[in-house]
């Protein structure tokens, strides 16, 4: 018998952005989140597109995908709860605690999350960590508090770089900028994501623990893992 090839990392997305599909509430409004296996799940979406009344997003290419199908998105501000919220991450840990930001989404993706009952996280097998922070954390920051920011983490042992498009610093969609914070040691996700969200100029860092998973469905060779 031949063996069944090794799926590849884009094939894992698509299998658990299928596999979202069964947390969503018929008729509800959903949270949609960003990155390139969220992109999966919204072209998911297409096919029950009749059963989803609107969608709240995390991001101007999630919203400008999902308005290209025909979805409805909504302001945050016009939504009081979501049921679920799908979203990638570029960590997650078996607690449900993530890193997020690499699409520097992240402080609308905390917005989104904070709204919804459940957080559905999608992501390939990689993406599971016994502990956060290998992955560079992502800090969205207010422009003017760039350096003052990066000698707060130089004091813990981390080193910041301001991430770049081209030649010049990236723009959030809220008009901020975002540093990448490599060396970090996270043994307390909770603890860390509260102390450094009170730093002055910090918009919002890239843990999410507050603001945790709580299902995780992994794509792996073997079929979808889920964990909860
Ligand atoms: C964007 C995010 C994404 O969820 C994260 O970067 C994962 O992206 P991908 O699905 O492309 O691996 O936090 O800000």
């Amino acid at each position: 018998m031949t063996p069944s090839p090794t799926p590849t990392q884009d094939e894992l997305k698509t299998q658990v952005a299928q596999a979202a599909l069964a947390y969503l509430v018929p008729g509800d409004i959903i949270g949609v989140g960003t990155g390139s296996t969220v992109n999966k799940f919204i072209e998911a979406l297409a096919g029950i597109k009749q059963n989803v009344r609107a969608a709240v997003s995390s991001s101007e290419a999630s919203t400008e995908r999902l308005r290209a199908l025909g979805i409805t998105v909504l302001d945050a501000n016009d939504v009081e709860r979501l049921s679920v919220y799908v979203d990638g991450a570029d960590e997650i840990d078996g607690s449900g605690c993530m890193v997020k930001g690499g699409g520097a989404a992240l402080t609308r993706e905390k917005i989104v999350a904070a709204l919804a009952d459940r957080f559905i996280c999608i992501a390939d097998e990689s993406k599971l960590v016994a502990r956060l922070g290998a992955f560079p954390l992502p800090v969205e920051v207010v422009p003017m508090a760039t350096a003052h920011v990066v000698r707060r983490f130089r004091a813990m042992g981390g080193t910041a770089s301001l991430r770049m498009r081209g030649s010049a610093p990236l723009v959030t969609d809220n008009g901020q900028h975002i540093l990448d914070v490599r060396g970090l040691t996270i043994e307390d996700p909770l603890a860390m994501e509260s102390a450094i969200n009170q730093w002055p100029g910090v918009v919002t860092v890239g843990i999410f623990a507050h603001q945790r998973a709580q299902v995780c469905l992994l794509g792996t060779p073997s079929g979808v893992r889920t964990i909860q």
